[in-house]
């Protein structure tokens, strides 16, 4: 196992060699599906009455990285230090911390912008805790690798903020890293902005054999606008102008009577410091995919993850159970994780299979679909046109949550780009909303359809264990 802890899957990496080819698809942006009622558990007891106050907020507009036309991550602009230096950052609902590369980082592309400490008045080294982070498979790219990823990087502390409107952390820790590899080096934002649901995390002290507590990016922000903010952000992720909302959310963007809200498993969220609800369900066009009718309930948990590309199972088998489902003509590509088949043919499957899944804990929880299209990632390799990967990947080692061992999924931007998501951590909730943009981006007025409704839940517990891309593997189990 590596060492002190694994960043992975998340956020972080990047597309090891992949290809630039441009992937000739119909229209991504389609709203593809909302949560619809889940047969024979029915239920609207989760809906979530939306108060004004969650239209409120400050925007970060995003940049999207795309290859071909698939998108790979989104990234925004903070400051850091005093006066500012500009980062662009990729904002990773899978990851806890903010990291940023140092002036002195050799192995960090030129386009990347390194942060200079003796150019910062506000900056301290302090606590000076040395981290060296391990990334897992196919980050924030598509496509799992065996190459060794990570950054080694120190904990230090200074201002870090948002220039327009103005919102200031002082006194924030982050990871300032003079080693980046190659995942990392390669991706064109500088750093992570994690956004766990927790006000606090820890740094290892390895030196100490103890831990160091601090208090998250994000909530510095949120504690220091006096109550200005609320505790929440807003993702929209499609179209032309993606945009996070930082204390609020953009009603401009969504509707917001059409929001569904699922409570996390806040367990293993807090053990995990990002935000893991349960998977009840995999449907393709509201067949049971994974499980005939005895047993068609599955027992999952999965991460919410903005930083990831792709839907990451928790096994071989279950990818293997979904695809032969899906088409006899899709199989894994490499031995690694990804699987994929003839263009013509994912083409099809990802724009006229209704792919969903069941996710929320308990009472609470909701359908939501893979977008129109998304199924397929495009050309998986130079050598090989015809060959195009699909969106579900597996990792080498099943994946398992710590507590009770359940199956554990990644769900990421697949599925969350087709609607506003809307994170609490002060209440471990996150909400789904109708997105108000149609095909690219333009405003469809009156397109909303109201949710119909929710799944009342789905008995006992969730899933297992999510975990090849964990960002602190040594809070889950691999087997
Ligand atoms: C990594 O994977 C590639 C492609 O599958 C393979 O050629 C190579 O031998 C692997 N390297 C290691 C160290 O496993
Ligand atoms: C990263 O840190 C580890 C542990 O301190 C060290 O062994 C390794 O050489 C470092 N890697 C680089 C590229 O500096
Ligand atoms: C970068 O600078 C810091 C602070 O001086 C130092 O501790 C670290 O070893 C340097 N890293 C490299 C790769 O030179
Ligand atoms: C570190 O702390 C753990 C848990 O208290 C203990 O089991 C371990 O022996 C300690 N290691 C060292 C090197 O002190
Ligand atoms: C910041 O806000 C969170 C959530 O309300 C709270 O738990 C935390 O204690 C606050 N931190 C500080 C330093 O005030
Ligand atoms: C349905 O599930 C039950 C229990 O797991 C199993 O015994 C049976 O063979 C399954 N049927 C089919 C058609 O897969």
């Amino acid at each position: 196992m590596k060492l002190p802890f694994s960043l992975t899957a998340s956020a972080a990496l990047c597309v090891a060699a992949g290809s630039a080819l441009s992937i000739d698809r119909r229209e991504p942006y389609e709203i593809y599906r909302f949560p619809g009622r889940i047969p024979g558990l029915g239920g609207n007891e989760a809906q979530q009455d939306v108060g004004s106050t969650w239209s409120s907020g400050v925007n970060i507009p995003l940049e999207v990285w795309r290859r071909g036309k698939t998108d790979l991550q989104w990234a925004g602009e903070i400051t850091v230090g005093t006066p500012p230096q500009r980062f662009k950052v990729i904002f990773d609902t899978g990851s806890p911390y903010l990291l940023l590369p140092r002036d002195n980082c050799t192995t960090c592309s030129p386009e990347q912008n390194l942060f200079n400490p003796f150019l910062s008045s506000t900056f301290s080294s302090s606590p000076g805790i040395p981290l060296q982070l391990f990334f897992g498979t196919a980050g924030g790219g598509t496509r799992p690798t065996n190459t060794s990823q990570g950054a080694n990087c120190t904990a230090v502390t200074d201002t870090v903020a948002i220039s327009f409107p103005s919102i200031t952390g002082y006194g924030q820790q982050f990871l300032l890293c003079d080693y980046y590899s190659s995942g990392l080096a390669t991706q064109p934002a500088d750093g992570i902005f994690g956004l766990g649901p927790l006000p606090t995390d820890f740094w290892p002290d390895q030196a100490s054999n103890t831990t160091a507590e601090f208090e998250t990016a994000y909530w510095n922000w949120i504690n220091n606008t006096g109550g200005n903010l609320g505790p929440e952000f807003g993702f929209y992720l499609l179209g032309p102008k993606p945009q996070l909302t930082v204390g609020g959310t953009d009603a401009r963007l969504y509707y917001p009577s059409t929001v569904r809200t699922i409570g996390l498993d806040v367990q293993l969220s807090i053990m995990r410091a990002s935000w893991v609800a349960g998977l009840g369900a995999v449907r393709v066009n509201n067949q049971y995919l994974l499980s005939n009718t005895s047993s068609a309930i599955r027992d999952d948990v999965t991460l919410l993850d903005t930083g990831s590309a792709i839907i990451l199972t928790p096994d071989f088998t279950t990818a293997a159970q979904i695809y032969n489902f899906l088409s006899p003509e899709i199989g894994p590509l490499d031995n690694l994780g990804s699987w994929g088949g003839p263009c013509e043919v994912l083409d099809e499957i990802a724009w006229t299979e209704d792919i969903t899944f069941t996710v929320g804990t308990g009472e609470r929880s909701v359908e939501v679909g893979l977008v129109k299209g998304a199924f397929n990632l495009g050309v998986f390799d130079d050598s090989r046109p015809g060959i195009c990967q699909a969106v579900f990947v597996s990792p080498t080692q099943t994946a398992r949550e710590p507590i009770r061992g359940r199956l554990a999924w990644v769900l990421g931007t697949p599925v969350l780009k087709g609607y506003y998501t809307v994170w609490n951590g002060r209440e471990m909730e996150v909400g789904f909303g109708e997105l108000k943009t149609g095909r690219g981006g333009e405003w469809v007025k009156g397109k909303g359809k109201r949710g119909k409704g929710w799944g009342k839940g789905f008995g006992k517990g969730k899933g297992r264990g999510s975990g090849a891309f964990s960002l602190l593997g040594s809070r889950w189990r691999r087997d």
